[in-house]
C-alpha cells in the first residue's frame, strides 16, 4: 500500500512513522508512506497557501491551487482508490473503516490547517472525509497519523502471530482482556490464578468471558452494533 500525505507541517509527520511497527512496515516493503509539503506546490513569490475567506470574517482557507498541483501530480503517476480530506466534519474512523481502508492500493491523505480548505476541493476532488473524534484539533496531521497508523498495522506482514490485529480489541466488537507479566505477586498485588493454571482452553474461556464483561461495563455500545 502506498500512502501520500500533504501538508503544510510535514515535520510533524516525520517522527510517528519512524517507530515500531510503522518502521518496520516501511522497511518490509509492505507501506510506502510519502508526506509532500504543499507549500512546494505554491505558485506565487510569497509561496502562499492560505488566503482570506470570501464574504470576510476571521481566519484563512488553504487555497485550491498548491493542492490541486500536487494532486494532479501524483495522479500522473498512478491511479488513486481515495483522496481523503482529514476533517472534524469526517465520517467517525473505526475499526471497520480501517480494515476496509487496508485493502486498497494507493491513498492520498489531504490534513487541513486554519478554517479549511476552499469547498471546491471537497466537492470536486476529495473522495471521502475522514475525522478521528469528536473534537477539534488544530490541523489534520496528528489525525492522519492515527489513520496510518490503524491502517497499516493491518497490512499482512506487518504484525507477527504474537501482535496479530485478529486479536485486537474492537474487532469482533469486543474489548480485550486483563493482561499481566511477571512477578506473578507485586507487592501483594496478585495474578489471577487460573492464567498460572496452564490449562489452555480454560485460560481462553476465561479470556472470553473478561472482554465481554468488560465491554458491558465499559462499552456497551459495542454490545448493540
Ligand atoms: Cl481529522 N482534523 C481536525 N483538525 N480535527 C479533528 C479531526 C481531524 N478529527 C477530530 N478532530
Amino acid at each position: 500500500m502506498r500512502i501520500d500525505i500533504l501538508t503544510v507541517v510535514p515535520d510533524l509527520l516525520v517522527s510517528p512513522f519512524s517507530h515500531s511497527i510503522l518502521k518496520r512496515a516501511k522497511e518490509k516493503g509492505v507501506a510506502e508512506i510519502h508526506v509532500h509539503n504543499i507549500r512546494d506546490f505554491a505558485t506565487n513569490k510569497y509561496k502562499s497557501v492560505d488566503d482570506y475567506a470570501f464574504g470576510g470574517g476571521a481566519g484563512m482557507v488553504m487555497m485550491m491551487e498548491p493542492i490541486v498541483l500536487c494532486i494532479e501530480k501524483l495522479q500522473s503517476e498512478r491511479t488513486y482508490d481515495e483522496i481523503i480530506y482529514m476533517s472534524p466534519d469526517g465520517v467517525l474512523l473505526d475499526q471497520k473503516m480501517a480494515n476496509s481502508l487496508s485493502m486498497l492500493k494507493n491513498v492520498i491523505v489531504l490534513c487541513g490547517h486554519y478554517k479549511g480548505i476552499d469547498e471546491r476541493l471537497r466537492t470536486h476532488f476529495i473522495t471521502k472525509e475522514v475525522s478521528i473524534g469528536n473534537y477539534v484539533l488544530s490541523g489534520g496531521e496528528l489525525a492522519a497519523a492515527v489513520l496510518v497508523d490503524a491502517v497499516v498495522r493491518l497490512l499482512p506482514g506487518v504484525l507477527n502471530d504474537e501482535t496479530s490485529a485478529l486479536f485486537d480489541s474492537f474487532q469482533d466488537n469486543l474489548i480485550a482482556p486483563p493482561v499481566y507479566t511477571r512477578p506473578a505477586d507485586f507487592r501483594g498485588l496478585k495474578v489471577p490464578e487460573i492464567l498460572m493454571s496452564g490449562n489452555t482452553p480454560e485460560i481462553d474461556k476465561w479470556r472470553h468471558e473478561q472482554s465481554v464483561e468488560r465491554t458491558r461495563i465499559r462499552r456497551p455500545d459495542l454490545l448493540k452494533e
